[in-house]
C-alpha cells in the first residue's frame, strides 16, 4: 500500500489512547517473553514506533520499518535517547537486512493485498527458532454490517482498505508456510488475532 493514506493519518493515529491497556500490557509480556538480551527485533509497520521502543531494553537491537516517513516522524521522537532502537522507512522488499530472531508484524497483515506472501518471506527471513508475532484483524469473521461498512470507509478515505480474510484461513497460511503455532491469542474475544508462530528447528 502506499504511504500517502498513513502519512495523511500519521496525527490523528498518534493521538490515538491505547484501546485496552491491560491487552497491549499481555502481548509486550509475550513478546518480551520471546527475547534474550542478545535478540535483534524487526518491527515491520512499526507506525509511531510504541512497540518497538518498548521492546527496546529487552533486546540488543529493534529495528523499526515503515512505508510512511510521516508514522516514523513520531516513532523518531520515541527512539531519540534509546541507542538500540534504529528507524528506516522502507518496507520490507527494500529491506535487506538479515540476522533478526524476533519479526513483527502487528496491525499490518489485514492491510496488505499478499498477506499471504508477506508471512512467507518472514519465514524465508527468520533463522530457525526464529519467531514471528502478529496481530490481525480477520474481518471474514465479523458481522455482516461491519463488513459492509469497511469498504465504504475505505472509499471515503476515513480507512485503509483492508483484505478480508478470516482467522482459520489466517493460521492456515502461517502453517503452510511452514510456522507451528506457539500461542493464538483474541484479546477481549474479539476478531483480532495475535499469534505467535515459531519457524521449526530442523536438526
Ligand atoms: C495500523 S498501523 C500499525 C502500526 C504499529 N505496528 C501498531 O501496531 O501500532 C500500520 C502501519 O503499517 C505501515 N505499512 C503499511 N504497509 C506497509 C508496508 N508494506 N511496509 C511497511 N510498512 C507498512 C503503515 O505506514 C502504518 O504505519
Amino acid at each position: 500500500m502506499s504511504a500517502t493514506f498513513w502519512d495523511r493519518f500519521a496525527d490523528r493515529y498518534a493521538r490515538q489512547p491505547i484501546k485496552d491497556q491491560a491487552s497491549y500490557d499481555e502481548k509486550l509480556r509475550l513478546i518480551t517473553g520471546l527475547l534474550t538480551p542478545q535478540s535483534r527485533v524487526l518491527d515491520i509497520g512499526c507506525g509511531t514506533g510504541g512497540m518497538a521502543a518498548a521492546l527496546a531494553p529487552f533486546a540488543a537491537q529493534v529495528v523499526g520499518i515503515d512505508s510512511s516517513e510521516k508514522m516514523l516522524d513520531y516513532a523518531r521522537a520515541k527512539a531519540r535517547g534509546v541507542a538500540n532502537l534504529r528507524l528506516v522507512q522502507t518496507d520490507l522488499a527494500g529491506f535487506e537486512e538479515t540476522g533478526f530472531d524476533v519479526i513483527l508484524a502487528l496491525s499490518l497483515l489485514h492491510l496488505l493485498p499478499d498477506w499471504r506472501g508477506m508471512i512467507a518471506e518472514i519465514y524465508a527471513r527468520l533463522p530457525e527458532g526464529g519467531a514471528f508475532v502478529s496481530n490481525t484483524v480477520c474481518i471474514a469473521d465479523a458481522s455482516w454490517k461491519l463488513r459492509l461498512l469497511l469498504p465504504l470507509g475505505a472509499r471515503l478515505r476515513l480507512m485503509p482498505p483492508l483484505q478480508c480474510f478470516s482467522q482459520p484461513a489466517l493460521e492456515t497460511a502461517l502453517r503452510d508456510a511452514g510456522f507451528e503455532l506457539e500461542k493464538v491469542w483474541n484479546p477481549g474475544g474479539g476478531k483480532t488475532a495475535f499469534i505467535i508462530a515459531r519457524k521449526p528447528r530442523y536438526s
